[in-house]
């Protein structure tokens, strides 16, 4: 639904309760494609995320010859045809907006015996590639760039085991690393200065590859075919994250979120929310395909401002425009710094966030790695913007929750992107939400 002229319209006032769960988590969605095209056999995936993202990279491994069957909409069959498998695509491969498809892919396409493009929408092809293309050309790929931005061309090469020392946790760049280093003629190393997202290695592991973790260095040792996967995927923490905001700032009674992920790489926002004095509990905390999975219960609570940096911040790196708006409602002070990566995310998500923030009212201060908010703030009801970024979106939506009147958020449809019914999960709970086109 990206780019369709729609708003989302928010009232406050409504008490939060209920119990809801969360689409499938996007890492995970779009690596059980990748992966399972690279397996020998027939990858079932439950709990797919039909979203924007991950919809592209299905159409890209689609085109890499590989086909995808659908039992609904979250369940697929992936009929991977080994690490040999992939085919010529006919047409440059259109990530659309999704930064993890093209890192992830390029480390695939660089290993293949045929040329292929990769590409995106105006918003994607802004993001910085470099990151990806000197690690993959460090390793013998052959990508032509446009000044380190897509669309990247790239041509068969013949690829070597490298040790990589990444300047910047991501976890987009150590798993296109690591998928190269499959195809690479010896072992592949990354050491990375923070814990990002393990879930390749999680992923690969089950399929019996040879990774080998040893503290933040990751190395795979390419040989073995990889079996295909068996997997539920966890509800995305990324997602329920809006939803545990709100109701910290907006409940009534017990909020409840079912089947969340929650990876030690991912809950750095369950932190933070503690340290504020919004503790959500983890209950009925199990292990599903390799991923911890827990039910999120969460009530309101006064929070108060905190500290953010360090490891904290690749373990919480998309949670932060709706923390931004937990801090204009928390006493006191909130800082966030070491978080410059915010700015190359689908937006410069610290001065859009600070932007819209402000035509609600709310004072917010500016740093090159973060944001200093001094809190609680009013918020008053205004037509903000979503920019085309899915996580900025769904934040003013939280932030429309606790203003005064209403705000109308255009160009919200890119919720889509990563939450399809974002708007209807927030209903369900009692909020007053919805979708309205404009002409
Ligand atoms: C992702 C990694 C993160 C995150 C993105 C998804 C992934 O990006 O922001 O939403 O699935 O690997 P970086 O690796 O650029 O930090």
């Amino acid at each position: 639904m990206t780019g369709q002229p729609t708003a989302l319209r928010v009232h406050p006032g409504a008490a939060l309760r209920g119990t809801v769960s969360v689409p499938g988590d996007k890492s995970l969605s779009h690596r059980a494609l990748i992966l399972g095209a690279l397996a020998d056999g027939v990858s079932r995936v439950r709990g797919w995320l039909p979203a924007g993202d991950t919809l592209a990279t299905r159409r890209c491994i689609q085109a890499l010859g590989i086909a995808v069957e659908r039992a609904d909409e979250t369940t697929l069959a992936v009929h991977g045809r080994g690490l040999g498998g992939l085919q010529a695509p006919a047409a440059p491969l259109d990530c659309v907006n999704a930064g993890t498809a093209m890192r992830l892919l390029a480390g695939v396409l660089v290993g293949q015996p045929f040329a292929s493009t990769l590409d995106g929408s105006e918003q994607l092809r802004r993001r910085p590639m470099r990151r990806i293309t000197e690690p993959l050309r460090r390793m013998g790929a052959q990508i032509a760039d446009t000044d380190g931005h897509a669309p990247l061309h790239i041509r068969p090469a013949t690829l070597h085991g490298v040790a990589h020392t990444l300047p910047v946790a991501s976890a987009q760049v150590k798993s296109g690393i690591l998928l190269a280093g499959l195809f690479a003629d010896g072992p592949t190393t990354v050491s990375e200065p923070g814990p990002a997202r393990d879930h390749t290695e999680r992923m690969l592991r089950a399929m019996g590859a040879q990774v080998h973790v040893n503290g933040f260095i990751v190395t795979l040792t390419p040989g073995p075919a990889l079996r295909p996967l068996d997997l539920t995927v966890p509800g995305d923490p990324s997602s329920a994250a809006f939803v545990l905001v709100a109701a910290l700032l907006a409940g009534d009674g017990d909020v409840r979120v079912t089947g969340v992920g929650v990876n030690p790489t991912r809950t750095g926002l369950l932190d933070i929310l503690a340290a504020m004095g919004g503790p959500v509990l983890c209950e009925r905390e199990r292990l599903e395909g390799g991923e911890p999975v827990a039910d999120l219960l969460v009530r309101r609570a006064d929070l108060r401002g905190t500290e953010v940096g360090g490891d904290l911040i690749v373990r919480a790196i998309d949670e932060f425009p709706v923390l931004m708006v937990a801090a204009t409602q928390a006493v006191g002070e909130t800082v966030v710094r070491d978080a410059a990566e915010l700015r190359v995310k689908e937006t410069d998500r610290i001065a859009v966030m600070a932007a819209e923030l402000r035509k609600m009212g709310a004072e917010i201060e500016e740093r090159p790695d973060g944001f200093r908010v001094l809190g609680p703030q009013r918020l008053r009801g205004a037509a903000v913007h979503g920019h085309d970024d899915h996580r900025v979106a769904m934040a003013l939506a939280v932030a429309g929750l606790v203003a005064e009147g209403e705000t109308m958020i255009e160009d919200a449809a890119c919720a889509h992107d990563s939450f399809p019914g974002f708007a209807e999960t927030m209903q369900a709970l009692g909020a007053e939400m919805e979708w309205c086109a404009h002409d």
